[in-house]
């Protein structure tokens, strides 16, 4: 490994970490919360995972003001993100889903909880991103950039974001969706959280909204490039990495990038969103758009 991979490897450790210790006590313990439900939303929230949007809320925050500084607004933002993506998974694997059993490498959370929990756990998780969130604005983010955040996670994660995408993915079928459906399916359901997590940090950065628009062309990029990436991590990957079964989606019949265009076509198709993701960075003009840059192609040669 280069120097420089080897320090992105430690910068997304410290990151996860510091994104990890934070969620344990995101519930506040004082609370009346039912034991069961503090439990399953725990247990799908401590999994691990590649903490992935927390870590660009982070970064791209940075990027757009030059250092590391200040970081607590942009945890609490991080870690809303985590629980709207966990909860998005605790939900996708419900039978009346995807089906799934395992999910970073325990059995899913319907399969300890039961589907009522579950589905409960996922409910709470959502509502307490948007507490979570708001709370930025009492550790050093300005009242107004944060209801600005708050209003794009509604937008990002709802009926015309996440929930959209994932909406059109139920109603997809093999031999009937086209590869213009099945991009709009990738961008909604995977692309929406990806843009919420780098516009967040940069808006918490400060920037304008000339900047703003491009963070979030690199966002919808690397967000479409990560999900074929996972179509293709689906049909190739190792489960133990992945900490999920594989052929998941051959099993469900799902229409994903290899189905429709073939496995060389879909890596091809991902080479090319990530460099077209990086020049819509770059004109941006952040202070410091490294470490993203280095994050893209980190996550295009990922094997988890
Ligand atoms: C899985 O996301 C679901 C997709 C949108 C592809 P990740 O691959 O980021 O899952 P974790 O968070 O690392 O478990
Ligand atoms: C899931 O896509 C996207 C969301 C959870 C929003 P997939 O169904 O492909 O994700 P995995 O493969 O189960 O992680
Ligand atoms: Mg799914
Ligand atoms: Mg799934
Ligand atoms: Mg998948």
């Amino acid at each position: 490994m280069s120097d420089s991979q080897v320090m992105l490897k430690d910068y997304l450790s410290s990151a996860a970490r510091l994104v990890e210790s934070e969620l344990e006590h995101s519930l506040p313990p004082e609370w009346s919360v039912p034991e069961k439900l503090r439990e399953a939303m725990a247990y799908s929230l401590a999994a691990g995972g590649k903490r992935l949007r927390p870590v660009f809320v982070l970064a791209s925050a940075e990027a757009a003001r030059g250092d590391e500084r200040d970081r607590e607004a942009a945890v609490a933002v991080a870690c809303a993100i985590e629980m709207v993506h966990t909860y998005s998974l605790v939900h996708d694997d419900l039978p009346a889903m995807d089906n799934d059993d395992f999910r970073r490498g325990k059995p899913t959370n319907h399969r300890v909880y039961g589907e009522a929990m579950a589905i409960l756990a996922g409910d709470a998780l959502l509502t307490h991103a948007f507490h979570l969130a708001a709370s930025a604005r009492h550790r050093g983010a300005q009242a107004e950039t944060v209801l600005d955040i708050v209003e794009d996670l509604a937008r990002l994660s709802g009926a015309s974001g996440m929930v959209g995408g994932q909406a059109a993915d139920m109603q997809g079928e093999q031999g009937i969706t086209s590869l213009a459906e099945l991009e709009y399916i990738h961008e909604h359901k995977t692309s929406d959280l990806i843009v919420f997590s780098v516009t967040a940090g940069a808006r918490l950065g400060g920037v304008d909204s000339e900047a703003l628009e491009k963070v979030a062309e690199f966002g919808r990029k690397i967000g479409l490039a990560f999900q074929i990436q996972d179509d293709i991590l689906d049909l190739v990957g190792d489960e133990q990495k992945l900490g999920k079964k594989t052929n998941s989606d051959t099993a469900a019949g799902k229409v994903t990038y290899p189905y429709l265009v073939g496995m060389e076509e879909s890596r091809s198709i991902m080479e090319r969103l990530t460099n077209e993701a990086k020049q819509a960075l770059l004109a941006a003009n952040l202070r410091r758009p490294e470490r993203l840059l280095e994050l893209a192609d980190y996550l295009m040669n990922r094997d988890r």
